[in-house]
């Protein structure tokens, strides 16, 4: 059985199937084919988190797919009352097929997992999003080829999207330069990379921006962090991607960011709303991808 909490959980062979069965399961869905490898199975969603994309993706991607799933939070089960994590996987993973959990720390995740009888899902966590960064590379993937050997530039926090691209770049062979304002850098432990090989960092995002084949960037204060919001606010306003920063990586650069976005705060709303940016495609990626990634979970390569 194999769980799905991070993006190192799987191998460059597993990406390359992945992405070739989402670009498939897309297609069926735009042609109105029914796709029902997962019918009869129940995928238990917890979110103690908010959410609109992961929610929709993956609740969508299920029906689409012959299934059905519950929807839980902790607002409205026993996870808010203090049940014990280790308890609550041991319930939930009897009665469904497959869990994704949106939640706080990496280790209650793992917790769930190591108790679970179904493999478990990382719908974002203060560490890492997998899911976001399966979908990200699937889009650079359909609009550019191959992302083996290009360079990706992170323009803000180094938080849970910044340690998954990094992860993403060990094993799928392309460059992150990174450009964070100070105090808010990467951890190359967090993301357990085997060297820095992979990843450059600048303090000047122009210069991160150089030469990118992608561009990319995230809220300045993430979920779980909003005590900083104010902070923040000061020290990331130089980390705004604008359209200078899109002049400085190469022509045919794309924009990416996960959503929700704040235009005037990382990205400027020429640039989100523009000509090079990818959002909307990257944001409806999520349920093809996230399809693609139940079905191997459960059934295994077919
Ligand atoms: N990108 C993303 O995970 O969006 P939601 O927070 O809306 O799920
Ligand atoms: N880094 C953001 C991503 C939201 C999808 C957060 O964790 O809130």
């Amino acid at each position: 059985m194999k769980h799905y909490l991070q993006f190192s959980d799987l191998t460059a062979l597993d990406y390359a199937y992945l992405f070739e069965r989402a670009a498939l399961i897309k297609k069926k869905f735009k042609a109105y084919e029914k796709h029902h490898p997962l019918a009869d199975r129940t995928l238990a969603m917890i979110f103690e988190k908010a959410s609109t994309r992961t929610r929709v993706s993956f609740e969508a991607g299920m029906y689409q797919m012959g299934g059905s799933v519950v929807h839980l939070t902790t607002g409205d089960s026993q996870l808010g009352r203090a049940e014990p994590i280790e308890d609550s996987a041991k319930v939930i993973s009897r009665m469904v097929d497959l869990v994704m959990i949106r939640t706080f720390e990496q280790t209650k995740i793992e917790r769930f997992a190591q108790h679970s009888r179904v493999p478990v899902i990382n719908g974002l966590t203060n560490e890492f999003h997998p899911c976001q960064i399966l979908a990200d590379i699937f889009t650079y993937i359909e609009h550019r080829g191959s992302i083996a050997g290009k360079t990706v530039a992170w323009v803000g926090d180094g938080n849970n999207m910044a340690n998954t691209w990094l992860q993403a770049s060990e094993i799928l062979g392309f460059k992150v330069h990174v450009s964070t304002p100070g105090g808010y850098e990467v951890d190359q432990s967090i993301a357990g990379l085997r060297s820095s090989d992979s990843y450059r960092v600048f303090q000047d995002p122009m210069q991160a921006c150089a030469g990118a084949d992608l561009v990319t960037t995230d809220v300045w204060t993430s979920m779980g962090f909003e005590a900083e919001n104010e902070a923040r606010k000061v020290a990331f306003a130089d980390w705004c991607v604008d359209l200078d920063m899109m002049h400085a990586a190469k022509p045919d650069a794309l924009f990416m960011h996960c959503l929700p976005a704040h235009r005037g705060e990382e990205v400027q709303a020429e640039v989100i709303d523009g000509a090079q940016s990818v959002v909307w495609e990257e944001a409806e990626n999520r349920m093809h991808v996230q399809k693609a990634l139940m079905e191997y979970l459960l059934l295994g390569r077919l």
